[in-house]
């Protein structure tokens, strides 16, 4: 409902509400602002999207209730010296539109993200910020206990620089190189894959030769369940792009090619695999007892 702000806030009128809130319909509270009769308040519109948005959420079917799923996404960024960093072209996209169609769908998200480009869309999800590969290992650790489903996006940067350089490094005598000695980051989903337990693990694989077999080795050697091969050096998808076109391969073998579509609609196609995966190994499981 929009109104004045005086009407909005009399006791009748939130009586009414409270009423109908209790007889199961749905209210968005308006925005704060501007508003018609010249004053400003709370009592706006909200904006269309996020009408939207809240429509979407109520007509979606909650298939996910009984999950808790924990995302990683965007890159990571490791620093040379403290004007200079190691980072990559993620933007944080994926993983964004994963954990917000997991929280549709019902699911308990943890999102764990590293510095994104982007804002976050939802305000009702867990958020844990960390900006270094080891501060998403150890945040991944921290979280992945309560989780059933971990779905990595990220972008991890595979190395850090070895020595920690406290001060901006100059540039010395007349060379015109330099070299930088770097040592490996944690592989994380590996690390994942190692104690893993009834858990589903997705990974992504992001490729620019050879996609299906890359994926295919990729979850073989990290023991997931679901890897998603994208071809990052394709145009118009990958990285900063709201459209993707994947394959998902399954840990049986089986491929699906996914066509162009907006993150969003990849997101549901992954949580969908991730559902049957989900059922057969519930349905192993109650064989084996
Ligand atoms: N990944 C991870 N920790 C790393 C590197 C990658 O957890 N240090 C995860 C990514 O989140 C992704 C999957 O592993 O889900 C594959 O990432 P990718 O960069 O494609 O593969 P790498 O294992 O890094 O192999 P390479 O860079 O040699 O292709």
């Amino acid at each position: 409902p929009s109104m004045n702000t005086k009407m909005w806030s009399s006791k009748m009128v939130q009586a009414n509400i409270e009423k109908l809130k209790d007889a199961g319909y749905e209210f968005m509270e308006p925005a704060s602002g501007d508003l018609a009769c010249g004053t400003e308040g709370k009592g706006r519109l909200p904006a269309i999207e996020e009408i939207l948005e809240r429509m979407e959420d109520i007509f979606t079917s909650k298939d996910l209730t009984e999950e808790t799923v924990l995302v990683t996404a965007g890159p990571t960024m490791e620093f040379i010296d403290p004007v200079r960093c190691i980072t990559n072209r993620s933007s944080g996209k994926m993983g964004y539109a994963v954990a917000k169609m997991a929280k549709r769908r019902g699911a308990d998200v943890t999102l764990i993200t590293g510095p994104a480009t982007i804002e976050f869309p939802r305000n009702d999800i867990d958020i844990v910020h960390v900006t270094t590969a080891c501060q998403m290992r150890d945040a991944v650790m921290e979280h992945y206990k309560k989780a059933g489903v971990v779905i990595m996006t990220a972008a991890v940067a595979d190395f850090r620089c070895r020595e920690e350089n406290c001060q901006k490094i100059k540039k010395k005598g007349d060379s015109n190189y330099m070299t930088l000695e770097l040592e490996k980051n944690p592989d994380i989903i590996g690390e994942l894959g190692k104690v893993k337990e009834q858990r589903i693990i997705v990974g992504f694989a992001a490729e620019t030769e050879n996609l299906l077999d890359n994926a295919k080795e990729k979850l073989k050697k990290k023991n997931l369940d679901i890897i998603v091969a994208n071809d990052v050096a394709k145009a118009g998808i990958g990285f900063g792009s709201d459209n993707n076109e994947v394959m998902i391969i399954e840990k049986s073998g089986k491929a699906k090619q996914v066509p162009l579509l907006s993150k969003e609609e990849i997101a549901n196609i992954i949580l969908d695999s991730v559902k049957k995966a989900l059922k057969n190994k519930k349905r192993i499981k109650e064989d084996w007892y």
